[in-house]
């Protein structure tokens, strides 16, 4: 049953990190996306770089943040997510009331991770040898021959991102509309609204400092810079 009427109570579910490492991703993803073309491939450039910065932030995040931000709350692996898509259609507010991602949300999670930081990664190897004549900054270091395939990797890899970005967001408004779950306002506000039968639940999440997130995402900031810097000046 899907209690309409039942009593809800807002909790906290996301902490300032996770979303900030969100909504910047799609900001970056987006930018990257749009300026690939050869007049703004150097805002292109910055676009992968902050990609890059975001998705190692992400990974230290996943091992030290806040307990439902953590690798191992949410990766339960591919038979877990199949068995939680297999009850969903008759799902009870039960099945999502996990206090982070459920188990398919958690593998297109580490899905979406792995890709975009392959493209952010192949990028630093692209060339564009056209027009502007612009080569990633790690294209002088490898074999032309391994460049080349970085660089196909690259063109063919915005693919997958597409398709995994689609079904990430059919499957947030498919929760929305179907489900009567929002998702989504979560991920901006950081409360959500639950039946009052678990939101206890919730009150066992443990919440790191979000100055500690900040202070980590400068840090993979800096580390990146500090990488590209070199890299472009050897
Ligand atoms: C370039 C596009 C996008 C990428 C690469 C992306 C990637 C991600 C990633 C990596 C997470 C996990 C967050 C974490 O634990 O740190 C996530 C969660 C989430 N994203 Fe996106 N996202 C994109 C666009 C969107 C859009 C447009 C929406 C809204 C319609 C959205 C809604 C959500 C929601 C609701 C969650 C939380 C799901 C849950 O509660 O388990 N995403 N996304
Ligand atoms: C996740 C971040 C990134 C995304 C989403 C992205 C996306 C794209 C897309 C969609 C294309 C066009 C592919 C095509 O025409 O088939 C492209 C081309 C290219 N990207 Fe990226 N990219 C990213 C990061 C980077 C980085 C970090 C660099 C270099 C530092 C880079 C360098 C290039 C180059 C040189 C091209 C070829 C441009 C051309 O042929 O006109 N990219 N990228």
């Amino acid at each position: 049953m899907h209690g309409e009427n039942a009593q809800k109570i807002k909790i906290r579910q996301w902490d300032f990190p996770v979303r900030l490492f969100h909504w910047a991703l799609v900001v970056a993803i987006a930018t990257a996306w749009w300026t690939n073309q050869e007049a703004i491939i150097n805002i292109h450039e910055l676009a992968g770089y902050t990609v890059l910065t975001l998705v190692l932030f992400r990974i230290v995040w996943g091992i030290v943040g806040s307990s439902n931000a953590r690798f191992k709350s949410f990766v339960k692996g591919p038979f877990a997510a199949l068995s939680y898509l297999r009850k969903l259609p008759k799902g009870s507010e039960e099945e999502l009331a996990y206090t982070g991602h459920n188990p398919a949300g958690g593998l297109m999670v580490i899905v979406l991770l792995v890709l975009v930081a392959v493209q952010a990664v192949t990028g630093l190897f692209a060339s564009e040898n056209t027009f502007l004549f612009f080569d990633g900054p790690l294209v002088k270091y490898v074999p032309s021959g391994f460049a080349d395939t970085m660089n196909y990797i690259h063109h063919v890899n915005i693919n997958l991102i597409y398709i995994a970005v689609g079904l990430h967001v059919t499957a947030a408004i498919g929760y929305l509309f179907l489900k009567n779950e929002n998702l989504i306002g979560p991920m901006i506000t950081g409360s959500r609204k639950v039946p009052a039968s678990i939101a206890a639940r919730f009150a066992t999440i443990k919440f790191k400092s979000a100055w500690l997130g900040v202070l980590i995402l400068v840090v993979c900031g800096a580390v990146v810079a500090g990488i590209i810097t070199l890299a472009r000046a050897g």
